[in-house]
């Protein structure tokens, strides 16, 4: 399966993406992470670094380039889940070109829908681990004791406000892009995690279980 998770910030994609890699045994390939990971080995440059943490776009030519590298590796062959990426109609157009490469297309663009009302609070409460990666929710999901816990500078309350008019503002072209060509599904994100997750898996047309006993 190769497939799209498109949603504003805090809506829930990195929570729901590694639910889906894990029942699909498919890589996530999140274009923060990969800028986050690249801005903490020091090879992120300044522009860049300062621009992330206003909550504006980086550049369409950085982020196609780290995925092109990136589902050149053999882990993707099977298939993948984009995670933030594309964001914008020429990212959506420069990834075609990458897949027209491997003679492949993508599956599904699946879109995860939440009021801006819950989506400042669900940003600006989210902690990672830094050492597994996992999210975390000072409300809704507790991190146990002894995670070594980070809040990411795009996280502050204004940057948040910044992100989400930059996502109104790009979705404004990407999703009718794959309207068009009948790829687009959307779901709610309100509600639990695991509500959410019954939504996503039903929308992608896939088993929570299956895909445990397939693997087992
Ligand atoms: P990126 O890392 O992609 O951030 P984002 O799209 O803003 O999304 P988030 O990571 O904030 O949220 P999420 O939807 O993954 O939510 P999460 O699951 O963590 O991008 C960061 C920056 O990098 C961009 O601003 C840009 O500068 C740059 N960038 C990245 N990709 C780019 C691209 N393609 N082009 C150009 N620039 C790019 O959940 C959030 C919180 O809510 C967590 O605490 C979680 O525990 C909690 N939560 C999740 N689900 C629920 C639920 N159902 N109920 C209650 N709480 C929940």
């Amino acid at each position: 399966m190769r497939l799209v998770l498109v949603g504003p910030p805090g809506a829930g994609k990195g929570t729901q993406a590694k639910i889906i890699c894990a029942n699909q045994g498919i890589p996530q390939i999140s274009t923060g992470d990969m800028l986050r990971a690249a801005k903490a080995a020091g090879k992120l440059p300044k522009d860049l670094v300062e621009k992330m943490a206003a909550g504006g776009l980086v550049p369409d030519e950085v982020v196609l380039d780290l995925v092109d590298a990136r589902v050149e590796e053999p882990d993707c062959k099977p298939g993948f889940l984009l995670d933030g990426f594309p964001r914008t109609a020429p990212q959506a157009t420069g990834l075609d070109k990458v897949l027209g490469k491997h003679d492949t297309e993508l599956d599904v663009v699946l879109a995860i829908d939440v009021p801006s009302e819950l989506l400042q609070e669900r940003a600006v409460l989210r902690r990672t681990d830094k050492r597994t990666g996992q999210i975390y929710h000072l409300k809704y999901n507790p991190p146990p004791a002894g995670a070594e816990l980070e809040h990411r500078p795009d996280d502050q309350e204004e940057v948040v406000v910044k992100r989400l008019s930059t996502y109104e503002a790009m979705t404004a072209e990407l999703l009718p892009f794959y309207e068009k060509r009948g790829k687009l599904k959307r779901v709610s994100g309100v509600g639990t995690v695991e509500e959410v997750t019954e939504r996503v898996f039903a929308a992608l047309g896939i088993s929570l279980d299956k895909g445990r006993a397939e693997r087992a």
